[in-house]
């Protein structure tokens, strides 16, 4: 039977595959409707980040990350969304309208993403110094690619060396803001919370000779010698431009990189400084010497286990629209 509408038992489930998306600090900025038997994506006005992410950049980042979820539940459930991103212009909350299409089967592909959405998170701990194989980071640049996307991995320990001294840079721009550091403090839950990180989920204490900058998430030290590997494979991932059309087609194109990542044996964590600040963002733009906007940098390699996040309930994050009769 061909599925016009979608309902509210297939919302639910779909929405808590959603919410396993990464969302910066935690913040979750999502929510989701049914309206005249199509889902809505849109952004909670509640959860923007007004110091840390002022232009939104990072709240739709979160939301496509959330719709990439999102797709692959209806699809693994078998009723895949087409997908309309931005459908009402003069509605700027709605990031995306998922409407059903034919019922099918799910492919390989979108079941293995999707299996591996419960087992992704951020890991924020030292990885094992063992390099990524060349088949998994070819996996890589193509998931992006089938997103849209693009992935970019720097290669070579000077080329490492120019983008690390560009996040600790912007590293640095960003914790002179006091707003900035009084928000992050905010969303830093050092107790069991459905928002933000908690300390367990950070990384240790950052060091002074650290290659990348650590949130300052983590409130423990790490124990002499027990230093992060010298040499990650680091990633930066992009979008044609930056409008926000761009920025939920690289939401998208991160969360397939991220369970790509963890479907290869991976792990990985995210690091938005030096996206969050215009300058430095210009900066890695040049040093990778391509088009486009970078709009992600990722640090990939094999990690020890780490901690999940809790999220909100999907009940939280579900509105209900009353129906004209
Ligand atoms: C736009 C964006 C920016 C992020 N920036 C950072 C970052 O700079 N440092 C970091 O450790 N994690 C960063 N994260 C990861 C979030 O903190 C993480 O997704 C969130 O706490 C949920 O945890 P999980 O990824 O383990 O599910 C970012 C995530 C997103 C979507």
């Amino acid at each position: 039977m061909l599925t016009t509408t979608f309902s509210m038992a297939q919302l639910y489930p779909a929405v808590a595959t959603a919410v396993r998306a990464p969302s910066l600090h935690n913040s979750q900025p999502w929510r989701f409707r049914l309206a005249d038997g199509a889902i809505e994506l849109r952004l909670d006005p509640d959860r923007m980040l007004d110091a840390c992410d002022p232009t939104m950049w990072a709240a739709r980042i979160s939301c496509g990350a959330a719709l990439f979820n999102l797709r692959l539940a209806l699809a693994v459930a078998g009723t895949p969304a087409r997908v309309q991103l931005r459908p009402e212009p003069t509605d700027p909350a709605l990031m995306a309208r998922l409407v059903p299409l034919a019922p099918r089967a799910a492919t390989p592909t979108e079941s293995r993403l999707h299996a591996a959405i419960p087992r992704r998170y951020s890991n924020r701990l030292p990885f094992r110094p063992d390099p990524v194989p060349a088949a998994a980071r070819h996996r890589l640049i193509e998931a992006a690619r089938a997103e849209g996307g693009w992935l970019e991995l720097v290669i070579g320990s000077t080329a490492v060396g120019a983008v690390a001294e560009i996040a600790m840079s912007a590293n640095r721009v960003l914790d002179r803001d006091p707003a900035y550091q009084a928000e992050i403090a905010r969303w830093t839950r050092h107790g069991p919370a459905s928002d933000g990180v908690p300390a367990a989920a950070g990384g240790p204490v950052a060091e002074p000779h650290d290659l990348l900058p650590q949130r300052p998430f983590g409130d423990w030290h790490r124990a002499p010698g027990r230093d992060f590997e010298t040499e990650p494979l680091v990633a930066v991932l992009g979008a044609a431009g930056n409008t926000v059309g761009d920025q939920l087609t690289a939401g998208q194109a991160l969360q397939r990189v991220l369970l790509t990542v963890t479907d290869a044996g991976l792990a990985a964590s995210m690091l938005s400084q030096p996206i969050e600040v215009p300058q430095a963002r210009e900066q890695l733009r040049l040093a990778l010497g391509r088009f486009g906007s970078p709009q992600m940098v990722i640090r990939i390699g094999y990690g020890q286990p780490g901690q999940p996040t809790p999220r909100r309930d999907p009940a939280d994050v579900i509105d209900t629209v009353l129906e004209e009769t």
